[in-house]
C-alpha cells in the first residue's frame, strides 16, 4: 500500500532530466500561486510560489515539500522532477544539511502515501504518481541523509497502514502479526505473551480490558539490541540499559459497557496508533542500524461489549499489586498501559521510559489537532521532546503533571480509580497521566505522550486522510540522541 511512488535521488540538474518529467520550479511568489506551463521545447513545468526565501522555516519547508506532491497529484502528473537545495533560506541553513535532506526524504514519503486497502479501483482511480526524481543530491552525506529520511518516512507509512486498518481485520492477534511482519529480517525480535502468560504475570488490568472480546488480549514485546544485549556482568552499565517505549494497542475501542455515543466510535480502529507507532519506529531504527538498545511494549486488547466485558464498578488488581476501581470502562487505555509499564520496569529496568497513546479526547480540547500533549515531571525530558517535535514535525506541547491532579483519583473502595471519582470532566488529559504516574518507575525519567490530537490528519497537514504516522519521526530522533 505504502510506497507506490518511486522516489529517486540523482545528481542531475533539472535541465538534464528526460522530457517525461514535469519540472517543479520554486519561485518567490506568494504561497498558493502556481502555474502549469508547457515550454517551447515541449516539457511541462510546474511553477509554484513558496514566498520569500528568508521567511521559509522548518515548518514552511515541510509544508512546501508536501504541497509539491499534493499539486502533482491534483494535476495527475505521473513523473515529476524537483530540485530543492537550501535555496538560500537562512532559517533552513541553521538546521543543517543532514536535517534538510532527511526532512526532504521523510516528507516526500509521507506526502505520496495513500491508503487504498479497501478501494476496489476503477477508471477514476487509475491515476498514480509514479515517480519523484530528486535532483541535485550529489554528495555521499546528502544521499545518506536523504535515504535515511525515505526509510523513516516508509516506516511511518507502515504505521499509517496498520492504524488505518479496520478493527475487524486487525485484532490483538493481527497487531502481533503486523509487528512480526514489520520486523522480519531485522535485528529486532518480537515475543508475544498470550492470555495465559498475561494471567501468569498477574496483569489483571490488561486481562480485564480484553475480557469482552472474541480475540484474546496479548502483550507484544519487541527487543532491539542495537548496541549489545546486557549480560549479568554488564547489566549495571548505564549505556546498555534500554530505552523503554510503551504503546497503547487497543485494536478497537467501543468504550465497553460505558459505550461511546454514535459519532464518537467509528474511528476507534485507530486506538492502537501508539502501538503502531512503536512498530514503525523500531522498524526504522533497525533498518538504519541505530546503535541503541530499545524495547517496545504494546499491550494489545479490544475494548468490546459482551456479557464477559469488565463492568463499571469492578475492582481489578494490577500487575503492580495496586487495586483499581473501574469507574468508567471507556478509560481503558490507561489500564493496559499501567500493566505494560510495570512489566517494562520489572524485566528491563530501562534508563528512560516514554508511553505513547491515543489516551483522551480531552487532549484535543486542550491543544486542538495540531500537537500531541506531553506530561512529565522531568523538565529536561519535556524540553527535549518539545525541541525534537519542532525539528521533526511531530509537534508536542507540555501540560503540567502536578501531584494535585492525583487527588481526584482517590477511591474509597480500591487504591485508585481510573477516572475522577466525582465524574468531573476537568483536566481529563492530565488525569490520564496522573493515573499512569502511579505505575511509572520511581527513579527513571518517564514521559506520557497523549497522541490523540494527532491520530487523524487535518487538511493543513497536506497528508492523506486518516492516520498521520506521528510521532515515528520524533521517536527515531529521540532514540538516536538518547
Ligand atoms: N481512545 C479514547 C480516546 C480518544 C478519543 C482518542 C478521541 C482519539 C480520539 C479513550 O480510550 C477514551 O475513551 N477516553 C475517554 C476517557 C474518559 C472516559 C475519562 C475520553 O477521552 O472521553
Ligand atoms: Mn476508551
Ligand atoms: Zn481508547
Amino acid at each position: 500500500m505504502s510506497n507506490m511512488t518511486k522516489i529517486i535521488a540523482t545528481n542531475k540538474t533539472l535541465d538534464e532530466v528526460a522530457v517525461k518529467y514535469c519540472r517543479v520550479i520554486i519561485t518567490e511568489d506568494k504561497l498558493s500561486w502556481h502555474r502549469l506551463v508547457e515550454t517551447t521545447d515541449g516539457h511541462l513545468e510546474y511553477r509554484m510560489g513558496a514566498g520569500k526565501r528568508k521567511s521559509i522555516n522548518a515548518r514552511g519547508f515541510r509544508s512546501l515539500v508536501r504541497s509539491i506532491v499534493q499539486a502533482a497529484k491534483a494535476h495527475q502528473l505521473e513523473n515529476i522532477a524537483i530540485h530543492l537545495g537550501m535555496m538560500g533560506c537562512p532559517k533552513l541553513e541553521v538546521m543543517g544539511e543532514e536535517w534538510f535532506f532527511r526532512t526532504l526524504g521523510e516528507n516526500l514519503e509521507l506526502a505520496q502515501y495513500e491508503f487504498k486497502k479497501y478501494k476496489t479501483g476503477g477508471k477514476k482511480d487509475d491515476y498514480e504518481l509514479k515517480e519523484i526524481l530528486v535532483c541535485g543530491v550529489s554528495e555521499p552525506a546528502e544521499k545518506q541523509s536523504f535515504s535515511a529520511g525515505l526509510t523513516i518516512g516508509q516506516s511511518a507509512n507502515l504505521t499509517r497502514d496498520i492504524a488505518n486498518t479496520c478493527g475487524d481485520d486487525l485484532t490483538p492477534t493481527g497487531l502481533a502479526q503486523a509487528a512480526k511482519e514489520a520486523l522480519k529480517g531485522t535485528k529486532a525480535t518480537v515475543k508475544i505473551l498470550n492470555k495465559k502468560a498475561i494471567q501468569a504475570e498477574k496483569m489483571g488490568l490488561l486481562e480485564a480490558v480484553g475480557k469482552g472480546a472474541n480475540d484474546e488480549p496479548n502483550l507484544i514485546v519487541i527487543e532491539y539490541w542495537g548496541l549489545e544485549k546486557p549480560t549479568a556482568k554488564t547489566k549495571n552499565n548505564e549505556a546498555l540499559k534500554p530505552i523503554a517505549l510503551i504503546g497503547k494497542g487497543i485494536t478497537y475501542d467501543t468504550g465497553g459497557l460505558n459505550v461511546k455515543p454514535s459519532g464518537f466510535m467509528h474511528e476507534m480502529h485507530m486506538d492502537m496508533t501508539g502501538g503502531a507507532t512503536l512498530i514503525g519506529a523500531i522498524q526504522a531504527l533497525a533498518k538504519l542500524g541505530v546503535k541503541k538498545n530499545v524495547i517496545a511494549i504494546i499491550p494489545a486488547a479490544e475494548n468490546a461489549i459482551s456479557a464477559d466485558s469488565m463492568r463499571a464498578g469492578d475492582i481489578v488488581t494490577s500487575m503492580s499489586g495496586k487495586t483499581v476501581e473501574i469507574l468508567h470502562t471507556d478509560a481503558e487505555g490507561r489500564l493496559v498501559l499501567a500493566d505494560a509499564m510495570t512489566y517494562a520496569e520489572k524485566y528491563y529496568q530501562p534508563r528512560v521510559m516514554l508511553d505513547v497513546a491515543t489516551l483522551t479526547g480531552a487532549s484535543l480540547a486542550a491543544l486542538g489537532q495540531f500537537a500531541s500533549a506531553i506530561m512529565t515531571k522531568n523538565k529536561a525530558l519535556s524540553d527535549t521532546l518539545v525541541k525534537l517535535g519542532e525539528e521533526t514535525g511531530d509537534l508536542m506541547w507540555p501540560l503540567p503533571l502536578w501531584d494535585e491532579y492525583k487527588q481526584s483519583l482517590k477511591s474509597y473502595r480500591a487504591d485508585i480509580s481510573n477516572i475522577a471519582t466525582n465524574f468531573a470532566r476537568t483536566a481529563g488529559c492530565i488525569e490520564g497521566a496522573a493515573f499512569l504516574s502511579h505505575f511509572a518507575p520511581k527513579k527513571t525519567p518517564w514521559a506520557h505522550i497523549d497522541i490523540a490530537p494527532r491520530m487523524d490528519s487535518i487538511p493543513s497537514d497536506k497528508l492523506a486522510k486518516g492516520a498521520t504516522g506521528e510521532p515515528v519521526r520524533l521517536l527515531v530522533k529521540f532514540v538516536e540522541g538518547c
